[in-house]
């Protein structure tokens, strides 16, 4: 091949390097969520009742105190996914801001480095602490536009 043809090459190959994101984001949040965590949490996060809390009304909130960040990353499924610490900070992220119920004006977004202070500590008692966590953190009733708040604990239905 020419010269020619061949800094042709060279250009689009470096283009292609450079216009990549970089290997560390494999996927997009929301791509992660559908692969990793909807199976469980369903497509708008309300759960299943009595086997999958409902996080549309607690990401918020939890996300506010540092014990309830702690316990956002540490909680297995979250902290065990296969996902890299960015692009687990990234999918709690876009988890806060996509499905809960009262969209937040704003919050402290979550990064790799808080990910990965966090994440290597095994949460136990994993219910215990976060009824502890919600009785604290969420003052009061579980939080939700008035009436259209979550299914009351344990009520059974159709799941949307
Ligand atoms: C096998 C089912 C299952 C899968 C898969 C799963 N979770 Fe969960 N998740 C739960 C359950 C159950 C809870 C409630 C706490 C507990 O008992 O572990 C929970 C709680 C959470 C919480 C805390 C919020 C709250 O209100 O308790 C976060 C954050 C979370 N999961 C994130 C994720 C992420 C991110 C993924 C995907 C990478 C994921 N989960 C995958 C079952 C699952």
């Amino acid at each position: 091949m020419s010269w020619r043809t061949g800094a042709r090459l060279l250009g689009l190959l470096l283009t292609g390097v450079a216009g990549s994101p970089g290997a560390a984001a494999a996927y997009e949040p929301r791509i992660n969520y559908m692969l990793q965590c909807m199976g469980c949490h369903t497509p708008d996060g309300s759960g299943e009742p009595g086997r999958v809390p409902s996080v549309k009304a607690t990401l918020v909130p939890l996300a506010k105190s540092a014990d309830g960040r702690r316990f956002l990353v540490q909680v297995p499924g979250a902290a065990q996914s296969t996902l890299s610490d960015a692009e687990l900070a990234q999918l709690l992220n876009w988890m806060i801001q996509n499905l809960s119920a009262a969209k937040p004006a704003h919050f402290t977004r979550f990064t790799a480095a808080e990910v990965a202070s966090s994440r290597r500590t095994p949460l136990v008692e994993v219910r215990a602490t976060r009824e502890r966590l919600l009785r604290t953190v969420v003052s009061g009733p579980m939080p939700g536009p008035s009436g259209s708040g979550p299914p009351a604990r344990g009520s059974v239905g159709p799941d949307r």
